[in-house]
């Protein structure tokens, strides 16, 4: 395959490098494109170095598959030309995921909603990733009727401004802001922009990709993003009321056999999840698993995955592999 990466010079293209290498995804050519600004400079792969170049000139040389990480503006105006040219395209951005005939794709939930003429599809938001890794087999076996999130969210997820602002925070640097207030020794109850209703535009993102992939406009979500002084990694509280009685046994049976998902919950250990275990692995993890009894059938989970991995770069190196082995490409 040749491959393009498109926003290989930034923080999740980095990381789709490093994923495609170590899952030694079978590519021919390497491809690496970034702005204007980085034409010329080097990106390793494999222990070699590639030149970036222009979207244009990657074009020409006709890739056969494309992972954009590049902001939403760029792939609005590049993916659709890629994908004219042949190319399918896996955008990480949030340009497509709302679009009606965009699949928004976690393999392990939703692979099977690809179709073969699809040239573009949509990886979702980093929270929603992780949410819908854990819930879905929730959803599948008790039909999840309402759903409460609130979000623990690293740093690394408003890019590199975010870890700079953290990190010179933590020197005594002044630092370009990536947040309206001071991260370091604070919690932000603010991802995105407000939006009329007082949400915000992340707290919007979890619940309409969430109804997405899940395919149901029947869950009823309620969602508070929040920014922690973590560098790596996405915390999530949720708390589900589901439509039948469950028994606790089973569903974390469930929940063990679903693939990407791994239950780590031994409470008489001071084992869970937390950013310090999880940062730089592909895998959810869930803990804290409890049967809330304030109502009928409700239950409390936390999850935590790597915000850059399973969050961005993985999931969009898995759909590329799903491609592959379902000869959709
Ligand atoms: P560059 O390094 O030249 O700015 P991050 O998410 O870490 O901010 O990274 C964004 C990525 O998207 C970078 O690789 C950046 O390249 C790239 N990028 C930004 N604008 C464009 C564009 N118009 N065409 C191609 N790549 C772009």
């Amino acid at each position: 395959m040749k491959v393009a990466v498109v926003g290989a010079t930034g923080l999740v293209g980095q990381v789709m490098l490093k994923v495609l290498e170590e899952r030694n995804f079978p590519v021919k050519e390497l491809i690496p494109v970034a702005s204007e600004r980085s034409i010329g400079k080097k990106v390793s792969f494999k222990g070699s170095e590639y030149s970036v170049i222009t979207a244009q000139q990657a074009i020409y040389k006709q890739p056969d598959i494309a992972l954009f990480s590049a902001g939403a503006s760029t792939s609005l105006k590049w993916a659709p030309k890629f994908a004219e040219a042949g190319c399918k395209v896996i955008d990480n951005s949030s340009a497509w995921r709302t679009n009606k005939n965009i699949q928004l794709i976690v393999p392990e939930v939703n692979g099977k909603a690809i179709r073969k003429e699809d040239m573009i599809i949509a990886n979702p938001n980093c929270s929603t990733i992780q949410l819908v890794m854990a819930i879905f087999p929730i959803h599948r076996d008790y039909s999840i009727k309402r759903l409460i999130i609130s979000t623990y969210q690293s740093v690394s997820g408003s890019g590199i401004n975010g870890i700079q602002q953290l990190n010179d925070e933590r020197c005594g640097k002044n630092s370009k802001l990536a947040y309206p207030h001071c991260i370091d020794k604070n919690v932000l109850p603010h991802g995105g922009d407000f939006l009329q209703d007082n949400y915000t535009s992340e707290e919007e993102k979890l619940k309409f990709e969430t109804r997405k992939i899940l395919n149901t406009q029947n869950i009823g979500i309620s969602a508070t993003v929040v920014r922690v002084p973590v560098q790596d990694c996405h915390s999530e509280s949720v708390n589900l009321e589901l439509s039948k009685a469950f028994k606790m046994e089973q569903l974390i049976s469930s929940l063990n056999k679903m693939p990407g998902l791994i239950v780590k919950d031994e409470p008489e250990n001071n084992i869970y999840p937390m950013p310090a275990n999880c940062a730089d692995k592909d895998d959810v993890f869930v803990g804290r698993i409890r049967r809330d009894d304030s109502i009928e059938s409700g239950l409390n989970l936390w999850i935590v995955a790597d915000n850059l991995r399973k969050g961005a770069a993985t999931n969009a190196v898995q759909i590329a592999q799903y491609l592959l082995e379902h000869k959709l490409i």
